[in-house]
Formats: structure tokens, C-alpha cells, sequence
């Protein structure tokens, strides 16, 4: 335990060589959304330092997102019949991925766009969205509570995924 606890002083995110990037129109909602979310250019820099620890841990996430699924079947059967699990776990990787990219811009909104009326089409109600989001959330808890050891970076690196993510669903139900 001891020995745990010391080895976690020495662990710190480093964002010297992440990258991020806030492009988007001025005054526009969008802007207001990640103000009032509190999400900054800084917080944008832990997310991308977190990027590497997400693509190692991506086949347990990804797995865990579709086991969560189970628990209403309904969504199973959307899934088959509009697509494959094969085919978007591969999509949700890379989604996942690359919301971690540090870079907020105008194409990330029209992504998250597309992405929407993508899930309006098939009949996703937004309760099991939002679900879905949650257990998202927890999985990448789980992540940075292995990999970044210190408490405080933990918690700052826990409240800016916390924050990408909000944004992420404020866009996606709108
Ligand atoms: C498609 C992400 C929740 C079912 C997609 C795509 C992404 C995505 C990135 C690809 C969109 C495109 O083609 O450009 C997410 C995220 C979720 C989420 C981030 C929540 C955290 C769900 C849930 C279901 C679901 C709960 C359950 C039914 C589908 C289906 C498609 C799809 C069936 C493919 C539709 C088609 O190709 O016609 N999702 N998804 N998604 N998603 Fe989700």
C-alpha cells in the first residue's frame, strides 16, 4: 500500500507536447456552450495527454460499451438490424479516439451533428443515450485512475473528460 502510495507522487500527466486547438465562430452557441461548461484550452491539453492511455485501454472500453447495452435487449435488436456490433465497435473506437484529439472546431461539430441524426433515424431514445453516456464516463474514470497515479492530476484530468463529454452530449440531443 505504502508502496503504491509512492510510486503515485511520481506519476503527473504531462501536457507539455499534447496538442489543442478551439476554432469556432465567435459568439456563436457553440462558443457558449464550452464557456459555460467551463472547458478550456487547458483542459483540451489534458484530454489529448490522456489519448494514449484511451487507445490502449480502447477493445475494454469499446467491450464494456456494448456489454452495457445488454441490459436492454431492445438496443441490441436496433443495432442488428440497422448495422453490426462488429462493424460499430470499429466506429465507436475511433469516435473515441478522436474525441480526445484536443481539437474543438467546426468540423468536430458537424460530426457530432451527423452523428445525431444518424441515432434520430434509428430511434435511439435519448434515456438510453444518455445511459450509454454515463457508463462511457465511468469506463474512462476507470482509465485514468490506472494510469494517472496523483490525486490532483486525477481529478483534473477526470473533470475535463468530464467536461468533453458533456459537450459531446449537449451536441449530440440538440
Ligand atoms: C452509429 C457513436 C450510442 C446505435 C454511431 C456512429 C457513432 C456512434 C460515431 C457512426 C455515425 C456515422 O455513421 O457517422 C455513439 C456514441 C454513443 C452511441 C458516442 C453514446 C455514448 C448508441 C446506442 C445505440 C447506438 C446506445 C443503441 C442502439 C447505433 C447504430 C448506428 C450508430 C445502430 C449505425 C446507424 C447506421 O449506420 O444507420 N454511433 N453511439 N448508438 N449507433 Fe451509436
Amino acid at each position: 500500500m505504502l508502496f503504491k502510495q509512492k510510486n503515485k507522487e511520481h506519476m503527473k500527466l504531462d501536457i507539455r507536447n499534447s496538442q489543442a486547438n478551439i476554432n469556432v465562430n465567435k459568439g456563436s452557441d457553440f462558443e457558449k456552450q464550452f464557456k459555460m461548461i467551463g472547458l478550456t484550452y487547458d483542459d483540451l491539453k489534458v484530454i489529448n495527454a490522456l489519448q494514449p492511455f484511451v487507445v490502449e485501454e480502447i477493445d475494454t472500453i469499446v467491450t464494456r460499451f456494448y456489454a452495457n447495452l445488454e441490459h436492454e435487449p431492445s438496443l441490441l435488436g436496433i443495432i442488428r438490424d440497422k448495422s453490426s456490433i462488429e462493424k460499430l465497435k470499429k466506429t465507436l473506437k475511433t469516435h473515441i479516439i478522436e474525441m480526445f484529439s484536443g481539437i474543438v472546431d467546426d468540423s468536430y461539430l458537424e460530426k457530432r451533428r451527423k452523428i445525431a441524426r444518424v441515432h434520430v433515424r434509428i430511434g435511439l431514445q435519448t434515456k438510453w443515450y444518455m445511459c450509454a453516456f454515463q457508463d462511457l464516463l465511468l469506463s474512462l474514470m476507470d482509465v485514468i485512475e490506472k494510469n494517472v497515479m496523483q490525486t490532483e492530476e486525477c481529478l483534473r484530468a477526470i473533470r475535463a473528460v468530464s467536461k468533453i463529454l458533456n459537450l459531446e452530449q449537449q451536441l449530440v440531443i440538440e
